[in-house]
């Protein structure tokens, strides 16, 4: 028996649940001489916004013991050369492309959104309300669950593909910005971005990071990822998309046993740019050891 390992995340049908986040692959250009992005389930671009952004000054990563802290400041290279120069490539890796949408104002999101939604290779919008390491925007949207349900809304009316919103972790109680995101229209959340830390050079006395604080993520992360996918899962109807520390094909099913219906893979692409062959491999063979016939039938299987 071969496994189906086809997924819906709402409207969205993908061909196996195995996702490249944003931010750790470009545009889909840095990794695909590493790996077959036409086998991936869908690539997640960088952030796009609606102006250029040169993001914060380095050093922007940090290395920690279980992962990585990043600041980033959501550099790219702003819708017009997106359209220009990175739209041309991905139409033709033959993959599923979700466009990461970041933005300082509710209405740069609208007109992101608006401006990519013409782009046949386009086929959903994940909107970053998520990001830690940037002044404007970013967490402070990710933290007040009106904004959260505005941005969805006014995103939702700008278009009709899927609209997936990804999740700060960095909130009191995760469940009530999922809760926010569908009743505003959104057809699936993603979670969860990175958490906030920082790390100093002891010699120095200076943070390591020149924006003080970044973003952890890594296998550090993943129990936390875990306990949020699964407390959205127990109390919000919505597809979720688990992200957090996935580093091979068990933590991708523990993920989907917990509430996910696919998975994202950040931080591992900078160690195995691979991985997401290797995590298809290992799903492939424990569907068809455990007589698994669809691998959908994993999602929120969790057994309290
Ligand atoms: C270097 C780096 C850059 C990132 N840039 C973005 C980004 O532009 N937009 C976004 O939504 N998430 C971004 N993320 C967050 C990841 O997509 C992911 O949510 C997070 O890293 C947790 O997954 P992981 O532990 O598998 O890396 C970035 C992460 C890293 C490590």
């Amino acid at each position: 028996m071969i496994p189906d390992l086809s997924v819906s995340i709402g409207k969205l049908k993908l061909k196996n649940p195995v996702i490249l986040a944003s931010g750790t692959v470009g545009y889909g250009n840095e990794i695909s001489e590493f790996t077959d992005l036409s086998k991936i389930g869908a690539i997640v671009t960088k952030s796009v916004s609606l102006k250029q952004r040169k993001g914060n000054p380095p050093q922007r990563i940090v290395e920690t013991p279980a992962g990585m802290l990043n600041a980033i400041g959501l550099a790219n290279v702003g819708v017009e050369k997106f359209i220009e120069e990175k739209i041309p490539f991905l139409e033709k890796v033959n993959s599923t492309v979700i466009c990461n949408i970041a933005a300082g104002s509710i209405e740069e999101y609208v007109q992101c959104v608006k401006i990519l939604d013409h782009q046949e290779v386009i086929k959903g919008f994940e909107i970053n309300v998520s990001c830690p390491n940037v002044k404007e925007g970013g967490l402070i949207f990710g933290n007040d669950i009106e904004a959260v349900r505005k941005i969805t809304d006014r995103t939702r009316n700008a278009t009709e593909k899927p609209l997936i919103i990804k999740l700060s972790p960095n909130t009191s109680d995760i469940k009530l910005f999922a809760q926010a995101a569908k009743s505003a229209g959104a057809d699936a959340v993603s979670a969860i971005n990175t958490l906030v830390g920082t790390s100093f050079n002891i010699n120095t006395r200076k943070p390591k990071l020149q924006n003080i604080t970044g973003g952890l993520s890594g296998p550090a992360i993943k129990p936390v990822a875990l306990v949020k996918v699964l407390e959205i899962s127990r109390n919000v109807d919505i597809p979720i998309i688990g992200i957090g520390g996935i580093m091979n094909w068990e933590d991708a099913v523990e993920f989907m046993i917990a509430g996910a219906s696919a998975i994202q893979i950040g931080t591992v692409n900078f160690i195995n740019p691979n991985a997401g062959m290797e995590i298809l491999d290992g799903l492939t063979d424990f569907c068809t050891k455990m007589n698994i016939s669809k691998i959908a039938s994993l999602t929120a299987s969790y057994q309290l």
